[in-house]
């Protein structure tokens, strides 16, 4: 099957998975799931969706999922801005979860960075008016950068990171969170137009 029409199935059982939930997530770059299986253990009434590049990681984290019984959280497998544009509908997310994205600390690799004007252009039609967008490093020079790219997209505003859910954390936060490295944060809301 051709990349488009494998996003276009996910999307459709997406949807189907999503229905009844007044409220959605989506943690992109989900890794191993652990974020997202256990933000769905905490959060019933919240379905999460989870994209991720590595289809093994996909795989691994929906059999543990299916196995523990979780009815609210699945992964799909998507890569880039591209697979969120595809698998995500317009207008459809309440929050969107960016952890700990690929830092490509070298210069000249700076163009390969997720948490850019494209990406956030893709994030905020995806949002529902209100939505947020959480983003999360410890490379705190992508972390400058992350927020000179929200700035100069414009339409985003900082609210509070605490936000009344209740966040596990994720798998890298914790090992960075062992090693004492400073971790940044920040939430920004979509304008409600
Ligand atoms: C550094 S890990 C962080 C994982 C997780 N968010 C956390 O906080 O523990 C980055 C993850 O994003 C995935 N990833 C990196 N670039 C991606 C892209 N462009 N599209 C989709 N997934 C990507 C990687 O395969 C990896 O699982």
């Amino acid at each position: 099957m051709a990349p488009n029409e494998v996003l276009a199935e996910a999307r459709a059982e997406l949807i189907r998975k999503s229905a009844g939930f007044s409220r959605i997530e989506c943690d992109f770059g989900a890794s191993k799931g652990k974020f997202l299986s256990e933000s769905a253990v905490l959060n019933p009434a919240v379905f999460f969706a989870g994209i991720e590049g590595l289809s093994d990681r996909v795989n691994r984290a929906n059999r543990k999922i299916e196995r523990q019984g979780i009815a609210n959280a699945s992964l799909w497998r998507g890569w880039g801005k591209e697979s969120l544009d595809a698998l995500i509908p317009d207008g459809f997310l309440d929050t969107l979860h960016v952890s700990f994205p690929d830092p490509w600390p070298k210069r000249r690799h700076w163009f390969r960075r997720l948490v850019k004007e494209p990406f956030l252009e893709v994030a905020a039609r995806k949002l529902k008016p209100g939505g947020v967008l959480r983003l999360m490093t410890d490379h705190l020079g992508y972390f400058a950068s992350m927020k000179e790219e929200v700035a100069t997209h414009g339409g985003w505003v900082e609210v509070d990171w605490r936000d009344g859910f209740q966040r596990p954390v994720t798998e890298f936060e914790t090992i960075f969170l062992a090693k004492g490295d400073p971790i940044g944060r920040v939430a920004v809301k979509r304008g409600e137009g």
